[in-house]
This record gives structure tokens, C-alpha cells and sequence, in this order.
């Protein structure tokens, strides 16, 4: 009898890499095969929405600790590693931050109290932490108006001192989207995150986001020179975020299936080439949960697994690239 082929987490334990996806509270409750099919091939996590401002704080002195805590409890139960993501981002405010009309001082009070708060809740239970997201705008490569005007660009540093002092021992990341090649806004990144190590702040890590299409994906030599720049640095990267949308493909849906494995191998091998990337983590498990169609309007298949949790040929991919690129 033929054994069974390593996982993905069998094939990333044994060269010391994370490989994750995000959770959605929901399905990890009522659907058995999703749960046993991110135990059995993952062994990292990242909640998708539930450590977001806006679902952990419906009022200001109201928590919701239950679902993020239940996805915690989930990795800790399947000796997974769990990613927080993200303390201060513009998305996903509650209304009575985005309504309330705060002076700056308050705004920065706010922010403080949550990153405290919800770092040092999961103290030692979350290793790593999106502490920042999306700050850089890409079109001016400035920062985005909650950084520039509400908040003040020295709060991106205050937001990082507060996360290291409410858990001195969690890798502390910058993360964003576009910036994962040689591009503008990723030199806007690197620019940002220098200057942070200039001063002395506890960053320590950029997340590329990765949200990429058939047509529309880094290089790999560049995504490897950008991983490379920030890690001379002393900066960790992990990919955050990867999906790959294939509805905008051309071909049959066969073809567009194998471009999309070429894509998802390629980007996970240049990663792994470099030895300075940590930990890939898709932005969802499924194709069934993705929230590319909510977000496009058009129904897609951007993962690793089909509607029904079957391997596809993205996965081969990337499970190939784990088995044959050399161990850093
Ligand atoms: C998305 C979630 O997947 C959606 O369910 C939610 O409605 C909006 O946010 N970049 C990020 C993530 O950093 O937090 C976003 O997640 C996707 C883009």
C-alpha cells in the first residue's frame, strides 16, 4: 500500500517554516471537515476578521473576545501558531470611532487603550502581530489620511511601542499589499520602515499581503530582491495574505487552473530561495470562504482547496516547492 503524500505541514515543519491560511470563526464551528482539513495541512493561523477593531469592539467598553479567542483556543488545541491581525488599520472601525468626531489627542487615546488591550490579552498566545496595516498610500507614497492627518505620523511609531510594551516577546510587523515587488510603493515601505529602525522603534517584521491575479503578479526576481532588501535590514517577512484570482484568466477552466499553480509555485519558490521568508500564509482555506467574490463581484477560485476541500493543482504547486526548493 502506497503511504499517503506529506502535507504541506509536514513538508514546512521540517524546514522550520510557518504555512497558515486565514480563519473564519464561523466555518471553523459548524463545518467538521473545514476545521480537520486546517489541523491536518497547516500549522499556522491568522484570524480573518474577528481581532479587527471593529468585531472585537462593538462599543468602546464592550469586548468581544469570543470568536478570536475560539480560533486561538482551535491553533493552541493543533499546536498551530497564531498571527494577530491587525491592531490599527482604517478598515473594519467601529462606528463609534469612525462617527465620534475625535480631536487627535483622543483618537490617539483610543488606539493606545485597543493596542494594549488586545496585545496584551493574547500575550504569549499570538507570535506575531500585524501591528499596522495598509498606512501607505499608494498613489503619493505618503501615508494615508487616518496616519497623516487624524492620527499624526508619529502615532505609527506610538502604535508599535505600545504592542512591544503590552508583549515584549511578539514579532511586531508593518503589512500591506502592492509592495511585495520592486515597486513605488514598496520603496515607500522600505523607506517607512527604515526610518522606524532609524528610531529605534520595536518593528521587526513587513507582511506582503500578496493579493495577486493571473495576470497581474510580481516578479520573482523582483519579489526576491524586495524580501532580500528588507531582511539586510535584520526585518523578518512573511507573506500575509496570498491569493491568486483566476476569473479575469483567459483559457479553459483547466487552463486557467495550471496557470494559477504556476503562479502560486513561482511567487511560494522565490519566497523560499531568498531563506529570509518565515511564513506564507494564504488569506483564506477554501475556495467556499474566499473573499475575493465580495470583494470583485464575480465568482473565482483564488486558493488551494476547491468548494469541497480538495487539493488543487495550486496546491501541487506549492507543495512542490516546499519538497524540492533547498532547505535554507
Ligand atoms: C478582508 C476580509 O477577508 C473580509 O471578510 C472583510 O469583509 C474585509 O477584510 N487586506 C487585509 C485584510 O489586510 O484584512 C482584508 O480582509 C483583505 C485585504
Amino acid at each position: 500500500m502506497e503511504s499517503a503524500p506529506p502535507t504541506l505541514r509536514t513538508l514546512a515543519d521540517r524546514r522550520g517554516l510557518l504555512i497558515g491560511a486565514c480563519v473564519a470563526d464561523r466555518p471553523l464551528a459548524d463545518d467538521p471537515l473545514y476545521a480537520a482539513l486546517l489541523a491536518r495541512e497547516l500549522n499556522a493561523v491568522v484570524p480573518e476578521n474577528m481581532m479587527k477593531m471593529g468585531p472585537l469592539r462593538p462599543s468602546r467598553d464592550r469586548w468581544n473576545w469570543g470568536p478570536a479567542d475560539s480560533i486561538v483556543a482551535f491553533a493552541q488545541q493543533h499546536r498551530m501558531k497564531v498571527r494577530g491581525h491587525t491592531l490599527a488599520w482604517h478598515g473594519s472601525l467601529p462606528a463609534w470611532v469612525t462617527g465620534g468626531n475625535f480631536a487627535q489627542a483622543e483618537l490617539r487615546g483610543i488606539l493606545e487603550e485597543h493596542i494594549r488591550g488586545v496585545v496584551g490579552h493574547y500575550r504569549g498566545r499570538v507570535f506575531a502581530w500585524d501591528v499596522v496595516n495598509e498606512a501607505v498610500d499608494g498613489e503619493t507614497g505618503g501615508l494615508r489620511p487616518m496616519w497623516a492627518a487624524a492620527l499624526g505620523p508619529e502615532c505609527l511609531d506610538l502604535a508599535f511601542r505600545w504592542a512591544h510594551e503590552a508583549d515584549p516577546q511578539a514579532q511586531l510587523f508593518y503589512n500591506d499589499f502592492g509592495g511585495e515587488g520592486l515597486t513605488a510603493k514598496s520603496a515607500a515601505i522600505y523607506r517607512l520602515v527604515s526610518g522606524m529602525l532609524g528610531r529605534g522603534v520595536p518593528v521587526h517584521g513587513v507582511g506582503l499581503q500578496m493579493h495577486v491575479g493571473l495576470h497581474d503578479y510580481p516578479s520573482p526576481a523582483g519579489l526576491a530582491a524586495n524580501i532580500n532588501r528588507l531582511a539586510a535590514l535584520g526585518l523578518q517577512v512573511h507573506v500575509t495574505e496570498l491569493d491568486v484570482q483566476i476569473q479575469r484568466g483567459l483559457g479553459t477552466p483547466q487552463e486557467r487552473l495550471a496557470a494559477q499553480a504556476r503562479v502560486y509555485g513561482d511567487l511560494v519558490a522565490a519566497c523560499l530561495d531568498t531563506g529570509r521568508c518565515q511564513a506564507i500564509l494564504t488569506w483564506g482555506v477554501t475556495d467556499r470562504y474566499s473573499w475575493i467574490p465580495h470583494h470583485t463581484g464575480r465568482p473565482d477560485a483564488p486558493l488551494l482547496f476547491d468548494e469541497a476541500g480538495r487539493p488543487k493543482p495550486a496546491y501541487e504547486a506549492v507543495a512542490a516547492a516546499l519538497r524540492e526548493r533547498t532547505p535554507a
